[in-house]
C-alpha cells in the first residue's frame, strides 16, 4: 500500500483531518503495544473528523501497533458508511453475497488517495455508529465473561454502579447482521438513557469502548480490562519433569505426519511450553475443556478451533481425529496440546505466533469460565456463518491467482548455500515453495542469499545456520536448530564442494584430503543426520547429491575432483538401497560447466583450465559452451530446475539415478 501523504487532504491543509489521522494513530500503537489489551493481533480503532465528514480507520491487514501516518489505515465518508447500513436492499442478499457487497461497499465509501487495495476494517459500519473515537478489541480478560455460562450476570454485577452503563449486544453473525444489530441496540440506548454508550460488549465476540477524545476512550478501555481482569488469573503452574530434547522432537514429527496424512500438505510444526499451557494440562478437566468447540471467530479463523488435546503420540490415530474434523466441513485444528509435553502448532512462521497467541487466549478464557459456570461456544450455525465466510474469502484469493508452489512447506536443507550452484538451488527450492536452511561455513555469503530470496518475494522462506559439514558436531547441531525451527525435514541437497586443480604430479596430499574431507566426508555426514530424521519422520524424503559431469567423464588436473565427485554417484546408489524401504530417494544431478556465480571458477581456476587447453583465460566459457551439444551456458537456474523436478513428486518412481544437465556435454554411459 502506497499514501501520499500530501495529498491526504485532497490537496487542501485541513487540521481537523490531520488531528484526527494523529490521534488515530497514537491510539492505535499504544493500544497494539500493551499485551494486557491486544493478544493474538485482533482489534481495530478509528477516529471521526471534528466536523462529522469523515473517519479515520484501521485498515485490514496491518497489525495495530504497526499503522503510521503512511501505514495501516484509510479515510472513509462517514455519511456513505451509515448508509449502507440503512440500506434495506442489502437485507434482502443472500449471506454470503450480501457481505461481499458490503466490502466493495465500505471501499466505495474511501476517500483518499491510498492505492494498493488495502481495505477498511470489516467492522467498519459498527464503527460509523459511535462516538468519536472507537477502540475494539478482543482482550481475553473481557472474553473469559463473554464465554462463560455466568458471564453477562457477573459484568452486570461489576457495572452495576456505573453512571453510564455498559451495553450488552447478544451474539449475531459478524459483519452486516451485527451492525444493524448494533444500530438498532445503540438507538434503544438513546431513547432510554438520553445519551450515547461507551461501553459494548459483545457476547462472544470482544469489546468496544467510545468517547469523544482519544484521551478519554484510552483512560476508558483500560478501565474496563482492569475491572474484568482483577478477578481472573492465568492457570499457571510448571512441569515436575520438563520434556526432553527426544519427547519434543517425537511429538513434532508425529503431529506433522498426522496433518500430512489427514490434508496431504506439507507443514511446519513449531513448539512451545510456558506457564499458561503447562498449567492447562494441570486442570484435572483440560481435555474436556478443549473438547467443547471454538469460543469466538478469532479461534475459528486462526487456529481452527481449540488446540486438540493428544494423550499419546500416535500420528493415524491424530490423523483420523484431524479427518473426521475435515469431513464435518471444519478445518483441522492448528495447534495441538501434547500431554507432558507442550503445546505444538502447525503452520508457518507468518501465522505461527498468531496461531501461538490465539491459543493462549484460549486456555486463559476457557480456564477462568470453567468457574464461572462453565464455556459458551459458537454454536453450531455461528460457526458455519463464519466458515462460509471465511471460504468465500478464500476462494476469492484463489480466483485472483496465487499459486501454491510445487514444493510448498516442504523443509529443505542446502549446503553451501551462499555461492554458486548451492545459492540459485536455494532460490530456486524457495521460489517453488519450501521451507529453505541456507547452510554455509560463510554465514554472511548465505545471509546474501537468503536477501535475494527475500527481495525476489519467493512463496517460500529462507533461514541462515552456519555449519562446517566437516565436522560432526557442526552438522548435529545444524539440524537441531532446523528442527527447532520448522520441526521436520523433507529435503536434503549437498552442494558444498570444492575443486582442488593439480596436475596428479603437483597434487599436495594436504589438497586431496581437504576434498575428500568436504565432498565425501561433508555428503556423507550431512546425509547420515538426514536419513535418521527422515526416516524416524516416516514421512519420506528426497535427498540429492550435487556431483558433476567430472564424475562421470574424467577431466585433466582435477584428480581429487573427479575421484570425489565420481564417489558422490556411487554413495548416492547405495544409499537409494538402504533408504528406499523408508520411501526417502536419494539422486545426484551431474551439471556441465556453470560459471555464473561460481567461486570454484574463480581466476586461478580459469587460468588452470586455459593453460590445459591451451587458450587464453577470457577464451575459457565459450570454449567449454562450444563443447555442448546445445551450445548453450549452464545457468545456476537450469540446475535448480533439475533440483526442484527431482523432489517434487513427478520424479516420485525415481532414485538411485544421476540426472545429467549439461547441454549434452557427456552423454552418460
Ligand atoms: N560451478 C560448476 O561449474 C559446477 C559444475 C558441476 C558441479 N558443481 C558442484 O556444485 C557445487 C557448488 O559449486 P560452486 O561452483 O557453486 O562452488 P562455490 O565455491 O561457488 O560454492 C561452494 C560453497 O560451499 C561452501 N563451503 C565450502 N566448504 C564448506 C564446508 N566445509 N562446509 C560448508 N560449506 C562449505 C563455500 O563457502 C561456498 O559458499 C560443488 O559440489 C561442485 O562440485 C559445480
Ligand atoms: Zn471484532
Amino acid at each position: 500500500m502506497k499514501i501520499d501523504v500530501t495529498k491526504r487532504t485532497g490537496g487542501q491543509a485541513d487540521s481537523a483531518v490531520d488531528k484526527a489521522l494523529a490521534d488515530l494513530i497514537r491510539v492505535s500503537n499504544l493500544v497494539g503495544r500493551d499485551p494486557a489489551l491486544v493478544q493474538g493481533g485482533g482489534g481495530n480503532t478509528s477516529v471521526k473528523t471534528s466536523d462529522g465528514k469523515y473517519m479515520y480507520i484501521k485498515a485490514s491487514g496491518t497489525a495495530l501497533k504497526d499503522m503510521s501516518e503512511t501505514r495501516g489505515w484509510r479515510r472513509m465518508h462517514l455519511d456513505s458508511v451509515l448508509a449502507i447500513i440503512k440500506d434495506k436492499a442489502i437485507t434482502k442478499l443472500q449471506a454470503q453475497t450480501r457481505e461481499v457487497e458490503v466490502v466493495n461497499r465500505l471501499l466505495l465509501a474511501c476517500d483518499d488517495n491510498v492505492t494498493g487495495g488495502a481495505r477498511p476494517s470489516v467492522e467498519a459500519h459498527l464503527h460509523g455508529l459511535l462516538d468519536k473515537c472507537v477502540i475494539h478489541l478482543h482482550p481475553s480478560a473481557v472474553s473469559a465473561y463473554l464465554n462463560a455460562k455466568d458471564g453477562k450476570a457477573k459484568l452486570e454485577k461489576l457495572f452495576r454502579g456505573e453512571k453510564i452503563q455498559p451495553l450488552w449486544v447478544p451474539y449475531v453473525d459478524p459483519g452486516f447482521t451485527l451492525a444493524r444489530k448494533i444500530s438498532k441496540l445503540v438507538e434503544d440506548y438513546r431513547q432510554q438513557f438520553k445519551r450515547m454508550p461507551r461501553v459494548l460488549f459483545l457476547d462472544k465476540h470482544g469489546l468496544f469502548v467510545t468517547a469523544p477524545t482519544a484521551g478519554a476512550t484510552l483512560r476508558l478501555v483500560r478501565q474496563v480490562i482492569e475491572r474484568c481482569g482483577a478477578a481472573l488469573r492465568p492457570p499457571a503452574a510448571t512441569r515436575t519433569s520438563p520434556p526432553d530434547r527426544d519427547q519434543i522432537r517425537t511429538a513434532a514429527f508425529c503431529v506433522r505426519k498426522a496433518v500430512f496424512e489427514a490434508t496431504g500438505t506439507y507443514c511446519p510444526v513449531t513448539y512451545t511450553d510456558d506457564r499458561m499451557v503447562a498449567g492447562f494440562e494441570r486442570c484435572a478437566d483440560a481435555k474436556k475443556l478443549l473438547s467443547c468447540g471454538a469460543l469466538t471467530p478469532d479461534e475459528l479463523v486462526y487456529s481452527n478451533g481449540p488446540a486438540l488435546w493428544v494423550d499419546r503420540c500416535d500420528a493415524g490415530a491424530i490423523a483420523k481425529r484431524l479427518s473426521a474434523q475435515i469431513h464435518e466441513g471444519r478445518k483441522p485444528a492448528a495447534a495441538f496440546l501434547v500431554k507432558d509435553v507442550g503445546l505444538f502448532i502447525a503452520g508457518t512462521d507468518k501465522i505461527a505466533q498468531t496461531i501461538r497467541d490465539i491459543v493462549a487466549y484460549s486456555l486463559f478464557i476457557r480456564a477462568n469460565a470453567r468457574r464461572m459456570g462453565g464455556i459458551r461456544t459458537l454454536t453450531r450455525a455461528e460457526q458455519t456463518f463464519i466458515n462460509e465466510w471465511e471460504s468465500e474469502a478464500f476462494r476469492m484469493k484463489l480466483v485472483s491467482g496465487e499459486s501454491q508452489g510445487e514444493l510448498k512447506n516442504r523443509i529443505a536443507v542446502v549446503t553451501g548455500a551462499g555461492s554458486g550452484l548451492g545459492r540459485s538451488i536455494a532460490a530456486g527450492l524457495a521460489k517453488a515453495g519450501a521451507l529453505v536452511a541456507l547452510t554455509d561455513i560463510d554465514q554472511k555469503a548465505a545471509q546474501e542469499t537468503a536477501d535475494i530470496i527475500f527481495r525476489a518475494k519467493s512463496k517460500g522462506q529462507a533461514k541462515v545456520i552456519r555449519c562446517d559439514v566437516t565436522n560432526e558436531d557442526s552438522v548435529r547441531e545444524t539440524f537441531e536448530e532446523l528442527l527447532a525451527q520448522w520441526g521436520g525435514l523433507d529435503i536434503l541437497v549437498n552442494a558444498a564442494g570444492i575443486a582442488p586443480p593439480y596436475a596428479l604430479v603437483d597434487m599436495p596430499v594436504d589438497k586431496w584430503r581437504m576434498a575428500l574431507e568436504v565432498n565425501l566426508t561433508g555428503y556423507l555426514l550431512m546425509a547420515r543426520e538426514a536419513a535418521r530424521i527422515m526416516i524416524a519422520q516416516g514421512m519420506g524424503g528426497s535427498i540429492i547429491n550435487l556431483s558433476s559431469k567430472s564424475g562421470l567423464d574424467a577431466s585433466k588436473n582435477n584428480t581429487a575432483y573427479n575421484a570425489t565427485k565420481a564417489g558422490e554417484l556411487h554413495m548416492a546408489r547405495g544409499w537409494a538401497l538402504e533408504l528406499g524401504e523408508h520411501g526417502i530417494r536419494v539422486n545426484c544431478i551431474a551439471p556441465g560447466n556453470v560459471f555464473e556465480g561460481s567461486k570454484i571458477w574463480n581466476p586461478e581456476y580459469i587460468k588452470v583450465c586455459a593453460k590445459k587447453n591451451g587458450i587464453k583465460p577470457q577464451e575459457v566459457i565459450p570454449f567449454y559452451v562450444n563443447k555442448t551439444a546445445l551450445r548453450r551456458e549452464i545457468k545456476g537456474q537450469d540446475i535448480a530446475d533439475a533440483v526442484v523436478f527431482l523432489c517434487s513428486d513427478k520424479a516420485r518412481t525415481i532414485t538411485g539415478q544421476t540426472l545429467v544437465a549439461d547441454s549434452g556435454q557427456v552423454m552418460v554411459r
